[in-house]
């Protein structure tokens, strides 16, 4: 058997990302990002040279390489150490091409980025494994898979509600009005989304002013709905205070559930709660439709801010 057992490889070739160090002439490390990194067979390793100058200076002279592999939700992964070498012809070449090929690389760059014309092999002559002390100090597997998973999913909601919302293109005509201009808050009003970022209090507390009925005693359950929530707006006022909030769960292509639409009663009737509503539908495009349940009082508002009534509606009610 080589350094690499089935199980290493299967989980150094599952990762999307890895670590290389080189060691610079003057002794100083260098390590960089490597996200092509796989295993060739039991003893090597390669990744595709794309934009790595410093590393192949290196160990063109000096080709002592260690990389580091580490599982982001398992917080387990892999030390290995090597020598490292370039490969940029021959049949060698070409079967690393087809091995880059079947893992999905993309090696002709697409005008982005130049064809990739050299790999790197490392030898892997040390292995070792990484843990993180989450496990000495008592955290199970699940456990650790369970917080870090929470933690990602609260980033890709940051990094989604930061991007711009994907510009939806409505067949001609199809755009009966204009979300854009009904979507404008108040004066004094910021309506920003806060998925992934909102926190359980915040929300418990907005919900209570707007005197809105919701499982407010229940912060596990509150929860649950922000956590698995992905389109989450609220309008803060001018000292960032919340005064009202939307949430919504979106596939934002086809449907939208606006499940939550509240505002602190200090702050209706100024336009708050159709801003939030005409930014959801700003956001989730023209192909998407938005579907609302209304409490008894407010069923004649929803009509008046220009929603249609539905009467093709079924529900089976929650039980508690
Ligand atoms: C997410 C990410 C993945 C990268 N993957 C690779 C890669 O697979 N191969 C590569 O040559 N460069 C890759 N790079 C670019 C290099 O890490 C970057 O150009 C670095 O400055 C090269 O440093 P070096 O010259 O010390 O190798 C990646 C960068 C990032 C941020």
């Amino acid at each position: 058997m080589g350094k690499m057992s089935d199980t290493i490889r299967r989980e150094i070739d599952s990762e999307r990302m890895a670590y290389v160090a080189s060691v610079n002439d003057d002794g100083t490390p260098n390590l960089s990002p490597k996200a092509t990194l796989a295993t060739v067979d039991d003893d090597h390793l390669a990744f595709c040279d794309l934009a790595s100058p410093r590393t192949l200076a290196n160990i063109a002279t000096r080709p002592a390489v260690e990389a580091n592999v580490v599982d982001p939700i398992r917080r387990k992964g892999w030390r290995l150490a090597g020598t490292a070498r370039v490969v940029d012809g021959g049949a060698e070449f070409e079967s690393l091409a087809a091995l880059f090929l079947a893992r999905g690389t993309n090696l002709v760059g697409a005008g982005r980025q130049p064809p990739v014309r050299r790999f790197v092999v490392i030898r892997v002559s040390k292995v070792s494994p990484l843990l993180s002390p989450a496990y000495a100090m008592g955290q199970s597997e699940p456990e650790v898979i369970d917080y870090w998973s929470n933690v990602w999913r609260g980033r890709a909601h940051v990094a989604q509600a930061q991007a711009e919302p994907r510009a939806l293109q409505a067949p001609e005509g199809a755009l009966a009005r204009d979300f854009t201009k009904e979507a404008k808050p108040p004066q004094g009003i910021t309506i920003a989304r806060e998925e992934g970022r909102l926190g359980v209090e915040e929300f418990a507390d907005v919900l209570r002013k707007s005197t809105i009925r919701r499982p407010l005693d229940d912060a596990g359950r509150l929860t649950e709905m922000l956590r698995h929530a992905n389109l989450v707006l609220t309008a803060r006022d001018g000292a960032g205070a919340l005064v009202g909030v939307s949430r919504s769960l979106t596939d934002f292509s086809y449907c939208c559930y606006l499940s939550d639409l509240a505002v602190d009663q200090a702050w209706q009737g100024r336009g708050i709660g159709k801003a939030l509503l005409y930014e959801t539908k700003r956001i989730i495009g023209p192909q998407a439709m938005l579907l609302l349940l209304s409490a008894p009082d407010p069923m004649t508002y929803y009509p008046s801010i220009g929603m249609d009534t539905v009467s093709n509606g079924f529900i089976i009610r929650r039980e508690f």
